[in-house]
This record gives structure tokens, sequence and C-alpha cells, in this order.
């Protein structure tokens, strides 16, 4: 079989990374990741069921949630989820929630287009998608996030940690994959600090199948400080590589998480924001409606979030 799913990567990105390259991501994440979905979302869940807490009619929004990775096992876990994503492989995740039965919702969507609305106890931006886009839209996106926080409600963002992409990943790595070859070539670029990648999966017989360039804005962990200042959200835990201790990230740390919350406004003191913040532009409708949220359940109202350190 020849899938090609190009973010218009080939000879010529080395000089002009395609515009919009994660428009692909979705269906590439899903050839080049799925065999190891399952077992890394359970990991995920875990993790997030101990550091912020899950429990049966949680409001979960997960952005960018492509197929619904952790948005169906924490919808099997009793939580109450919408995901969001531009990829066509959100109606996967949609056909497996009516399969199963399941209180979770998918919806196909720009995040810089779509006005994010409603109150959610926690919401996700996991497998680092976050950066992907230009520094003003992420900005944007991490405003909009915050947005629809219920007071107490908290963000995670499971970002790369940048030190171990340059010392580990700039270069060839080949990884065999389940029917085929996995190939990479990862550089750092300093003057944008974005790690970009073009990876290559091809078949045992060495036909390409799918081709997908990568570029990610590498936040280190004080950039994600000032940019959740500038939004209104204080950082309540950072975790390395899904760890259960909340710490910063070592060198040898190839991830991080870190745990956000609105911060409290005192009565006369100004709103946080300190500067301008960019808004997304107006929706333009690129989404299909999909499946509608689930009900809020009537536990849901008000209550304390109460296991983040
Ligand atoms: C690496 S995948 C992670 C998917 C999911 N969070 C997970 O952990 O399985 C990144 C996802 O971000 C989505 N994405 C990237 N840019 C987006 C955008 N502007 N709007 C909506 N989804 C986007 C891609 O389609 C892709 O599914």
């Amino acid at each position: 079989m020849t899938t090609l799913v190009t973010g218009g990567a080939g000879p010529g990105y080395r000089s002009v990374p395609p515009r919009d390259w994660w428009r692909t991501e979705g269906s590439f994440f899903l050839l080049s990741e799925g065999h190891r979905a399952a077992r890394e979302a359970e990991r995920a869940v875990d993790f997030l069921d101990r550091v912020v807490g899950l429990s049966p009619g949680e409001k979960v929004l997960d952005l960018a949630c492509g197929w619904g990775r952790l948005a169906l096992p924490l919808a099997r876990r009793g939580c109450l989820v919408l995901g969001v994503d531009v990829s066509h492989v959100v109606r996967l995740g949609g056909e497996a929630a009516i399969r199963e039965g399941l209180p979770v919702g998918f919806l196909r969507a720009d995040l810089r287009h779509w006005p994010l609305r409603g109150s959610f106890d926690l919401v996700l931006l996991w497998a680092m998608s976050f950066g992907y886009l230009s520094e003003e839209e992420d900005l944007a996106l991490l405003a909009s996030a915050a947005g629809v926080l219920r007071p107490g409600g908290q963000l995670v963002l499971d970002l790369h940690h940048p030190p171990w992409y340059r010392r580990y990943a700039v270069g060839e790595r080949v990884e065999l994959v389940p029917g085929g070859v996995l190939h990479d070539e990862g550089r750092w670029n300093e003057r944008e600090h974005r790690f970009e990648v073009l990876s290559t999966l091809a078949s045992g017989e060495g036909k390409v199948r799918a081709r997908q360039f990568h570029s990610f804005r590498e936040y280190l962990p004080g950039e994600v400080a000032i940019l959740a200042r500038k939004v209104g959200l204080r950082i309540i835990a950072t975790y390395a590589d899904l760890r259960p201790d909340p710490r910063l990230p070592g060198p040898e740390d190839s991830s991080y998480q870190v745990v956000l919350s609105p911060r409290a406004r005192r009565p006369g003191v100004p709103g946080p924001r300190r500067g301008p913040i960019p808004t997304l532009p107006s929706p333009r409708s690129e989404s299909s409606p999909g499946p509608s949220f689930p009900r809020r359940s009537r536990r849901q109202a008000g209550r304390p979030r109460s296991r983040a350190p």
C-alpha cells in the first residue's frame, strides 16, 4: 500500500519549510505511532489521574486530540470529553465512541479559528500539541485554553524538553515500526528555537508510504512560565517524563508536563494580562459539527479539584 501523507516536505524542505505543515500531522502520527498508542495513552491517563485527579463526570477538553488516543481512555474512566482536531482522523475517534457508547464528542476544527467556549475542569494540549503554530498563534491558543477553564480548573501541557532534542534528536534516526521503517532527519533551528524533522515512513521493501515535515517551537520551562503569566495562568507543578514527583526536567528528560491553573484575581488588582495578547482570527467554517458535547453531570458543578500538589 502506498499512502502519501505529506506536509509538502521533499527535497526542498531544507530551505523552505511548508506552511501549515501540521494539517497532515494527525494522519502521519496515526501511521507512525499508532502501534504504541494504547500503551502510551494509558500511561498518560494514569499520570493525569495521579497529578490532577480524574473522576467520573469530569469535563475535559482535549485540544488537538488526534484520533482520541487520550480522549477515549479518559471517557472510559467516566470523564465527559470533547476532543477537537483539524485532522480527518477525529472521525475514527467518533466511530469508536459510538461503538463503545462512550461520553465523548469529537469535532473537526482548526484551533486557530475555532472559538473555544464553555467551562472545563481539565484542558489538555498533549503530545507536543502546543508549539506547532507561530509564537503569536501559540500564545493566542494558550489564552483561549485559559479562557475556558473554570475557576480552579487545570490545563496540562505535555511538551518536548528542548535540550534533549538539541542533543539527541538532531541528525538521522531510523526505527523499525510495524510494516516498515521510520526514518527521521532532525535539525535545530537556532534562530526560531524550533526543532524541525523530516520523517519518512517506508515499507520493508523501501517504498515510501508517507512523508511528513514537522516544525516544533520548543519552549523551555521558563518560557512557559512567561506565556502563562501573560494569559492569566499560574504554574501549579512541573513534571519530567511523566514521573509522579514534581520537578523541573533534567538533561536526560525528553518531555515535561506543566499543570497550570487560572490566577485568582484579587479585588482592586488589575487583571493578569500584562501585554497585548494576540487574538485568534474570527472563525472560518473549516469545522464539521461532530456529535454534541455530552451533558454536564450534576455532580460537576463547582467541585474543587484537590490532588494537584
Ligand atoms: C502529535 S499529534 C497528538 C494528538 C493527541 N494530542 C495525542 O496525544 O494523541 C498532534 C495533533 O495536533 C493536531 N493539530 C495540529 N495543529 C492543529 C490545529 N491548528 N488545529 C487543530 N488541531 C491541530 C494534529 O492534527 C494532530 O492530530
